[in-house]
């Protein structure tokens, strides 16, 4: 199977993808690794494996951006991951890869997503409200933002000492696992 990761920033996400096809515990092939920003730090980790990288400036590209990234993946790929990456994928792409586009967000969905709802904002909130629990979902995009059919969840627990910051950490470790469990559940049901 062959799947495109598209980013926006660190790429840890994407590391820990590369790192279980080297342990073997992910059988599949990165062709592309796109960012929509030109100094994502992960569009490294991908050329330190050779991995082909494209940047789609959202700035530049900004309503044609799914459509450019469609042309780019093409029929090429059997699926596309978003790995922390902050663009909404509009239009055709939706519909050519219907269920097959999944994303990683860092809280128990539909907690704290939605529109405005990224990066340490999601921690500050799952903080304010003082929740017990919180998590990361991997679910398949559709049109709206965060509401795709969840795939599976990894829950930590929020301790009265934690921070936005700490709370982040702990949930970035679970998301590490849960995307390389998500894509091998996919894999799965393909070889069905
Ligand atoms: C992760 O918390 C992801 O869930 C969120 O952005 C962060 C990206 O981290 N959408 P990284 O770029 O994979 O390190």
């Amino acid at each position: 199977m062959k799947i495109a990761v598209l980013i926006s920033g660190r790429g840890s996400n994407l590391q820990s993808i590369l790192n279980a096809i080297r342990k073997n515990t992910l059988n599949c092939v990165v062709s592309f690794v796109i960012s929509d920003r030109e100094d994502a730090a992960g569009l490294i980790r991908a050329q330190k494996r050779g991995i082909p990288t494209y940047v789609v400036d959202r700035k530049i590209w900004k309503e044609r951006l799914s459509d450019e990234i469609l042309r780019i993946v093409s029929d090429q790929v059997d699926l596309i991951v978003l790995a922390g990456f902050l663009s909404l994928l509009k239009g055709e792409i939706l519909n050519k890869y219907k269920n097959r586009i999944i994303n990683i967000h860092p809280s128990l969905i539909p907690a704290f997503c939605g529109k405005g709802m990224y990066g340490m904002k999601v921690h500050e909130s799952a903080i304010t409200y003082r929740v017990g629990y919180s998590g990361c979902t991997v679910h398949f995009v559709d049109e709206g933002m965060d509401t795709g059919g969840i795939i599976l969840q990894k829950i930590v627990k929020v301790n009265p000492e934690d921070t936005p910051d700490t709370l982040a950490k702990k949930i970035l470790k679970k998301e590490h696992q849960a995307i390389v469990e998500a894509i091998n559940l996919f894999l799965q049901e393909e070889n069905h």
